[in-house]
Parts: structure tokens; C-alpha cells; sequence
């Protein structure tokens, strides 16, 4: 008899795969996806910690959780109610108790240990709590068995960090960086390229600090790793994330200029563009180091273009310090970028700061940048009108026939009438540019890259 299992992911990019694999390992207990949580006998809430909203959420949607744990119960059956994520590694106990009705706390090192945590559930009826940090473990423990993602697929490649900013709940709830051997990663790869994948993304929360150990026990960082696996046949495109500033080394911008398939768009989060804040956020860099970063990638491959994250509103924060951000934003011109208002994570050294920025400060800041990025965004987006792209045919659009596809910057691209060239990757020409999409039109079929062709 097979289970339903309804899985909501909160977050980053991290927390999607770990997702996927979790309902991986969940498969041999009868566990069968299922995208609504009203008739689920297990629901697992991957939960966030980065953001304050992003922790208060979880509770909102706990609440809902357990109505249909209640009203299953009724009908004499049972739900089940799991916590995984960087929220159940933070909070652990404490979600039990704002939320007893919770079966399941899990951290996100101890996902191998789920069957038997629902298995111990089930024979004595109460809750149970892992946070065991296993690292190296974590991986190997997990199944191999991956379910098809897709044209695009993620593998992570390296967890965790060691940079401690200072404003980051990371560190402490993903635990020291820890990178995946290379033999691991490319059985991986293969398996989804053998799937129908074309697409692959390499994840990490600190991705270009990966170090893993290659098939001779050499330690071999993130440029040889993309070099080997750009080897692979069929493989069309290959984009990482996320990426520190610090850790983009020489090799690592000259392989954006040699291998094709490698997409020219990269996010590289700066976080402020004031070296005094930088300082501050314990950065290890300043803003010339990471403009000239950007200028020897372009310099490697003309077309990259980027995107960033930025806090507004870090403690201490000036409104002089402000002006140096939009600077930085005015001298690297971004394809987009994310921004965040500054919210204090418990433990973290920023949160202790007597400085805080009062909110109507941080608000008007986050106003101005987002404004000045959005321009930004728009004058990139409309660089592409009347050439032809090649496009990643990702999913259905809205409205009937409709498509949505991906192009090497990662801009969304409408497409009409071209449902029959899912997972296809399309020559498309661009007729319409908005700030978040593109509109074109498919005319003709993209030729393959030939395997380590040079860009
Ligand atoms: N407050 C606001 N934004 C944060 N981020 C990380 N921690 C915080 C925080 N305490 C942002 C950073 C990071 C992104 C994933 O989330 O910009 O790059
Ligand atoms: Fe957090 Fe900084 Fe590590 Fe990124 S590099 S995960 S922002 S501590």
C-alpha cells in the first residue's frame, strides 16, 4: 500500500535537493509524493532559518499541518508531522514544545536516518528529535536511487561554511564546510544525464570552496571539477551556486572563458558595497576586490553578467555607507539581484550589536536599491530583443499551450504554442522584454555542444 507524502520546501536551492532526497529515501517505506498536504500521511515542512519571516512562517504553516492532522484523525487514520531543515537544527526541541502535535525534528545532516525515526514514531507513538551532525556521512548514507528531475538538475556538491559572517545562521546550522568526493558527484551527474537531464547546477552553500578528493585521493577544487564534468556527454549546460567572493581563484574565472557550457551568468553575492560594513560582516574582502573580480571574469568571458545578494540595514549601517552600495550597483550594472532587509538571527555576532537600523531607515533603503536594480534589470533584459537565444524548455506557462524556458542568463523566456518541445533546448527569438520575463518565438533547434569544445 503506498503512502502519501507531501513535502513543503522553504528557501534555498539547498533545501530543494535535500528534499528530493529525502522523498528518495523515503520511497522503500511505500512514501509516494504527492503535491497537497490535505489527505498526506506524512508531511515534512524543509524549513528555512536565514530570515526571521522565514522561521516565523514555518509555525503559520505548522498550524494548518495539524488541521488535517486532526481532521485525518477523524477518519481514523494517522498524518504524520515532520520538521526537517535549518529551522529544526536551530529551534530542535523548542519546536516541540510550541508545537507538540510535531512528530518528527530532524537537522539536515541526519536525513538518512528518517525510516527509522518514523519507524520508532510509529511503534511508541511519540516524538522524536535528531540533530546528529555526520558530514562526510551524510551523503554516502543517503540512497543512490534518485528520482528524474527533469532537463535541469541539482546535485550538491559541498555543504556548509566556515566563513562565519557575521549576520548568517549558516555556519551554525549546516555546520562546518564539507565537500563530496569527485567519484560520488559524477555518479551522480551521470545518472541524471542518463534521466533526460541536460541541464546540470552544482550546489553549495559555499560552492567555490569545494575541495573534494578526486579518484587518486587528491584534494581538486571547483574549476577541475567543472573541467571533468563538461566531459560528460550530453551534457549542455552547467551553472554553480552559491559563490563567495573569496574563493573565486584564478582557475576558477579562467575556466569561464574555456569550457562553453559552462552558462555566463554567475551570483556572487556581495552583501554591501562599504568596506566598513564589510568589515563588519566579517566579508574578507572590500568592494575594489570584488569589482575587479567581476571585471577579470568579463574579461575571461565577455558575455557574464551577475547578480547579487545585498542586506540593507546591517547594524551601524550610514546612510554614507548606503551611497557606497548603490555605487558598487552603478559601477558593476547587475542582469538582478536579490535584497534583503537586515534581521538579527539569534546567536549571530551582528544580532548582539547595540546599532540596529530602525525599520522605516531600512525600508527606504531597500526601496532605493531594489528601484536601481530593476533598471538595471530591464536595460539587461531588453539587450536581448531581436537576437536569438538559446532557450531550456523548463515548464508550462499559465495559459494553454504556453511555455516557460531558460535562457544561459537564466531570464525567463514566454513562449506560445510549444508545449510539444518540453525539455528541448530551442533557438528562440526574443520579441519582448519586461523585468522579470522575455517573449519570443522558437525558430529553429539548438545544434549541440561537442564535448570540451573552448568557449
Ligand atoms: N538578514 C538578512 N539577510 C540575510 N542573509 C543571510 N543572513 C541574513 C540576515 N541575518 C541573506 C544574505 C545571503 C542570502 C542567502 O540571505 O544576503 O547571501
Ligand atoms: Fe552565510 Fe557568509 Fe557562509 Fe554565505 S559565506 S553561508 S553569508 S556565513
Amino acid at each position: 500500500m503506498s503512502k502519501k507524502l507531501y513535502i513543503k520546501t522553504y528557501g534555498c536551492q539547498m533545501n530543494v535537493y535535500d528534499s528530493t532526497r529525502m522523498a528518495d529515501v523515503l520511497a522503500p517505506l511505500g512514501y509516494v509524493e504527492s503535491d497537497s498536504a490535505e489527505d498526506a500521511d506524512l508531511v515534512i515542512l524543509n524549513t528555512c532559518h536565514i530570515r526571521e519571516k522565514a522561521a516565523e512562517k514555518m509555525y503559520s504553516d505548522l498550524g494548518r499541518a495539524r488541521l488535517h492532522k486532526v481532521a485525518h484523525g477523524e477518519q481514523g487514520k494517522r498524518t504524520l508531522i515532520a520538521v526537517a531543515g535549518c529551522t529544526a537544527q536551530a529551534e530542535g526541541e523548542e519546536i516541540l514544545a510550541r508545537a507538540p502535535y510535531v512528530d518528527v525534528v530532524v537537522g539536515p545532516q541526519s536525513y538518512h536516518t528518517l525510516p527509522d525515526l518514523i519507524k520508532q514514531v510509529e511503534a511508541t507513538q511519540k516524538s522524536v528529535v535528531n540533530l546528529d551532525f555526520v558530514e562526510e556521512a551524510k551523503f554516502d548514507l543517503l540512497p543512490e536511487s534518485l528520482q528524474p528531475q527533469g532537463s535541469g538538475a541539482f546535485v550538491s556538491i559541498q555543504e556548509g561554511c566556515d566563513k562565519f559572517c557575521t549576520f548568517c545562521v549558516v555556519p551554525y546550522t549546516r555546520g562546518a564546510e564539507f565537500s563530496r568526493p569527485v567519484d560520488a558527484i559524477m555518479r551522480e551527474v551521470e545518472t541524471h544525464l542518463k534521466q533526460g537531464a541536460i541541464e546540470i547546477t552544482l550546489l553549495g552553500q559555499n560552492v567555490n570552496a569545494y575541495h573534494g578528493l578526486d579518484e587518486a585521493g587528491q584534494e581538486i577544487g571547483l574549476a577541475a571539477l567543472i573541467k571533468k564534468i563538461a566531459q560528460f556527454d550530453g551534457i549542455e549546460r552547467i551553472r554553480y551556486t552559491t559563490s563567495h567572493p573569496r574563493d573565486m581563484d584564478d582557475e576558477l574565472i579562467a575556466v569561464h572563458g574555456e569550457v562553453k557550457n559552462l552558462m555566463p551568468m554567475l551570483h556572487l553575492p556581495v552583501q554591501s558595497g562599504s568596506d566598513r560594513i564589510l568589515k563588519a560582516m566579517n566579508r574578507k574582502h572590500t568592494a575594489a576586490d570584488y569589482i575587479a573580480i567581476i571585471e577579470r571574469l568579463r574579461s575571461a568571458r565577455p558575455d557574464m553578467a551577475f547578480s547579487s545578494d545585498f542586506i540593507v540595514g546591517f547594524p551601524s549601517e550610514t546612510d554614507a555607507d548606503f551611497e557606497d552600495t548603490l555605487k558598487l550597483v552603478e559601477t558593476v550594472g547587475f542582469a538582478g539581484s536579490y535584497v534583503f532587509k537586515y534581521s538579527p538571527r539569534p546567536g549571530t555576532p551582528a544580532a548582539e550589536k547595540a546599532e540596529q537600523v530602525p525599520d522605516d531607515v531600512m525600508d527606504e533603503r531597500m526601496q532605493r536599491l531594489m528601484k536601481l536594480i530593476s533598471t538595471q534589470q530591464l536595460r539587461f533584459n531588453r539587450q536581448t530583443v531581436g537576437t536569438v537565444q538559446p532557450v531550456l524548455i523548463e515548464r508550462l506557462g499559465r495559459k494553454d499551450g504556453q511555455v516557460i524556458g531558460k535562457t544561459p542568463w537564466m531570464q525567463s523566456v514566454v513562449i506560445e504554442n510549444a508545449v510539444h518541445m518540453m525539455g528541448r533546448l530551442v533557438d528562440v527569438r526574443i520579441d519582448e522584454a519586461y523585468e522579470f520575463s522575455l517573449k519570443g518565438e522558437i525558430v529553429g533547434q539548438q545544434a549541440r555542444i561537442t564535448r570540451g569544445e573552448a568557449a
